[in-house]
Parts: C-alpha cells; structure tokens; sequence
C-alpha cells in the first residue's frame, strides 16, 4: 500500500505515511496557462491511500485527476475536510446538494471514504462508505493542561465542545441568543459566567471568522480575561486571521485537515487508526 499526496494535504499525508510505515507515491501536479491542472502519479501501489482536503475548487478537480491516475487500483480516498458539506440539502427548489455531488464523485472511485468531523449528519447520509472521525477529543487533550473554559459559538457546535471540553477536563457552555423583545435579541453564554476566564472558543470550521469574530465581541464585553479559538478545519477564507486578531482573538489554533500555519494538531494518528 502507498500514500498519495493530494496537493492540498501533503504535510498531513507524509504524517499519515510515516505513522504507519508507508512510503509516498510520487506525485507531480502543473498547470497549464489556460489553468487546466495536469497531475501524474509514479511509483503507486495496487492499494492507495489517496490524501486530498477540499477546501476549494481546484483540489476538487486535482483529486478527481489523482483517482483517475490511479485507474485499476484500488483507492482509499482520504478527505481531511469535506468541502461542499454546508450545502447538505436543497434549501430552495433548483439548488444543487452539492455533498451528494462529492459523495457520488468520491464513491464511483474510492473503496472506502475516511473524513475528520463532516459539518452534518445530514452531509454524511449522502455518503454509503463514509467514515466520519471526531478530531474533538483530540483538540481537548491539546488544552488539557491550559486552564481554560470552552464555549461553543452556536447551539450546533454545543455536542462537538462538550467532547473536546471532556478530553480536557474543562467547564463548556455556548451561545444562546434570547429575544428580550420585538427589537432584541440578546446573545450571551447559556449557563457560565465568563467574567474573569480564559474562554476558548471551539467550532468544527472557521471559513470568513465572522462566527469567532461575533463570539469574541460578545464574550469580551462579558468581561472574559481573554478569548482563544479553535477549530478542526482552519479554511480561513478572505484574511479571517486578520479579522480574528483585530477582534482580539489572542491565538488561533488548528488541526492539519487544512494545513496553515496555525495547524498545530495532528490527525495524522487518528486517520491512520481507520487505514
Ligand atoms: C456553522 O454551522 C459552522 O459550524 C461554523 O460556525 C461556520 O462554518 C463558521 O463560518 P465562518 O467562519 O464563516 O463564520
């Protein structure tokens, strides 16, 4: 068995290969002047683990490549982050669901399809051989030793912070928004007081940072001590670390499902336990 590097994953598939003692296909990825994305994959095995996040457009059509590359064997699609899974359902008539459109892609090549926190159980049900991993408790043992408090930023997240905040032995809460009347709405941790404390904000994705953004505005004005965040995929769109620090956000932290500078946490081992 060999491990493939998708472009948008080779840090974490290098982990993934040296966790379990495989060695890395060579891939080539080029692009053309009109922008169509040349790929070539030497050295491949007759199983492959293929390891590619979608977090945009481009490594949607570089894995689809990879898989076609890897025509007569047998695939193992790894996606770190599950691109496209806030559109799990057709919110008005004409849309696409776009997740089915991945699922349908990724099961007509892959034998198994192994993903870390897909946004919803709703984006998981498109898929047939979907395993869905929780980097949760992995992010809560990161915090373990830090006297922090976690707050879920939405209702949503509550489930997913309350693993984490187990795995570190903390006090959790979220955000509940309360209409005081017709023209408020107040929005304010749900049981906590946070006047004093070290709040660490967690969520499964920060994409623009507009969700920690209001979070910390308002855990702030509470009188918390100071704010951190964390998330499993730091898709960070349009300078959401800017946005996140102006705000007063004193440390962004990540897993590698997308790898930036603040991906920190591996899930290296935990995809590695499903392979
Ligand atoms: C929402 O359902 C998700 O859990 C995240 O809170 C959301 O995707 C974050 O997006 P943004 O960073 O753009 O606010």
């Amino acid at each position: 068995m060999k491990v493939v590097a998708g472009n948008a994953s080779p840090m974490l598939a290098l982990r993934i290969a040296k966790t379990l003692n495989l060695r890395l296909a060579k891939t080539t990825f080029k692009k053309f002047p009109d922008g169509e994305i040349y790929v070539k994959v030497e050295d491949f095995d007759d199983t492959n683990v293929v390891v590619q996040s979608l977090n945009c457009n481009e490594n949607v059509v570089s894995l689809m490549l990879l898989f076609d590359a890897l025509n007569d064997t047998e695939v193992v699609a790894v996606v770190p982050y599950m691109g496209y899974a806030r559109q799990d359902k057709a919110f008005e008539d004409g849309e696409a669901i776009s997740i089915r459109a991945i699922a349908r892609l990724l099961e007509s090549y892959a034998s198994k399809v192994v993903t870390v926190n897909i946004h919803s159980k709703d984006a998981a049900s498109h898929f047939s051989k979907l395993i869905d991993l929780d980097a949760m408790p992995i992010i809560g043992n990161y915090f373990k030793e830090q006297d922090v408090v976690m707050l879920s930023p939405d209702f949503g997240s509550y489930e997913r912070v309350k693993v984490a905040a187990k795995a570190a032995n903390c006090e959790f809460d979220y955000l509940e928004k309360r209409r005081i009347d017709a023209e408020t709405v107040e929005i304010a941790p749900k049981n906590l007081d946070v006047e004093g404390k070290d709040v660490l904000i967690v969520d499964d994705i920060i994409s623009t940072g507009g969700t920690i953004v209001e979070a910390t505005k308002i855990l702030l004005k509470n009188g918390a001590k100071s704010v951190k965040a964390a998330c499993v995929h730091a898709v960070l769109a349009n300078y959401a670390l800017n946005k996140l620090y102006n705000a007063g956000v004193t440390e962004v932290i990540a897993t590698d499902t997308v790898e930036r500078v603040i991906s920190k946490i591996s899930v290296a081992e935990l995809i590695s336990s499903e392979l």
